[in-house]
């Protein structure tokens, strides 16, 4: 009786092992997938080998106690190429550090599906297009940092739902439109929005409340 009542509990036991390593396969999956498309002239990504069973020991990466992603900083690391939508699935990630380096190319929309994000730098890089609207998504957000890229178009309004951010900063972009009064907007300071030569003073209420081209 005893062992009968014991072999479902060991059951569930090898496919909640075998499913939580599946998961973290996927991560380190992801982030060896964006490994191939970028460009690592000083190595900094020697040690992100696929073949191990999760990407918990890889430099520059950092994982919770259940070997799920929570960092990624490679931040000053002479890294050039596109960011991937493989980032979006690291879905347990709260700290996407990847200021200082030569990405170039969009900002992928999925990186709105990283719900757990406090901290979002990629400033000082050479991205270009929008600021994804997917970031409204990113309700535990509280650093954003866009700063010194190529970004053009608006602030998505969208974003002044994001009530947890408390540092926001594009400055030296190309944006345009005005800069938004909701939210947790008017607690930012000018410096935050400088050198955007098509972006104007915060929007007079009322009159321009919605995304418009520009
Ligand atoms: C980046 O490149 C510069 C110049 O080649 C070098 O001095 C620096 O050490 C590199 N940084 C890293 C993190 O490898
Ligand atoms: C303004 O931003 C652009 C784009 O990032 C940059 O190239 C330029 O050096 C900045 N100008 C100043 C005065 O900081
Ligand atoms: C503005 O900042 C203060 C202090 O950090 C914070 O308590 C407040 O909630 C912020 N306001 C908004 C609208 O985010």
């Amino acid at each position: 009786m005893a062992q009968l009542r014991v072999l479902p509990s060991l059951l569930l036991l090898i496919s909640a092992a075998a499913s939580s390593t599946s998961a973290t396969n996927s991560e380190g999956e992801a982030l060896h997938s964006l490994r191939t498309h970028l460009s690592d002239p000083t190595n900094v990504l020697q040690s992100w080998d696929p073949t191990l069973v999760n990407p918990c020991t890889w430099f520059h990466v950092t994982c919770n106690t259940q070997n799920r992603v929570i960092r990624l900083d490679l931040g000053s690391s002479n890294i050039s190429g596109n960011l991937g939508p493989e980032l979006g699935r690291l879905k347990h990630l709260m700290y996407l550090e990847l200021y200082r380096n030569n990405f170039d190319g969009k900002i992928p929309e999925e990186l709105g599906n990283l719900k757990n994000l406090i901290s979002l730098d990629l400033f000082g890089n050479k991205l270009e297009g929008e600021i994804p609207k997917s970031f409204s998504k990113l309700k535990k957000l509280r650093f954003l940092r866009l700063n010194n890229n190529r970004l053009t178009g608006s602030i998505p309004r969208a974003l002044t739902t994001l009530s947890s951010l408390r540092v926001f900063d594009v400055s030296n972009n190309d944006l345009c439109g005005t800069i938004p009064i909701n939210g947790p907007f008017p607690n930012f300071s000018v410096q935050s929005f400088e050198n955007n030569s098509k972006l104007n003073g915060p929007e007079l209420q009322g009159l321009v409340p919605y995304d418009f081209g520009c």
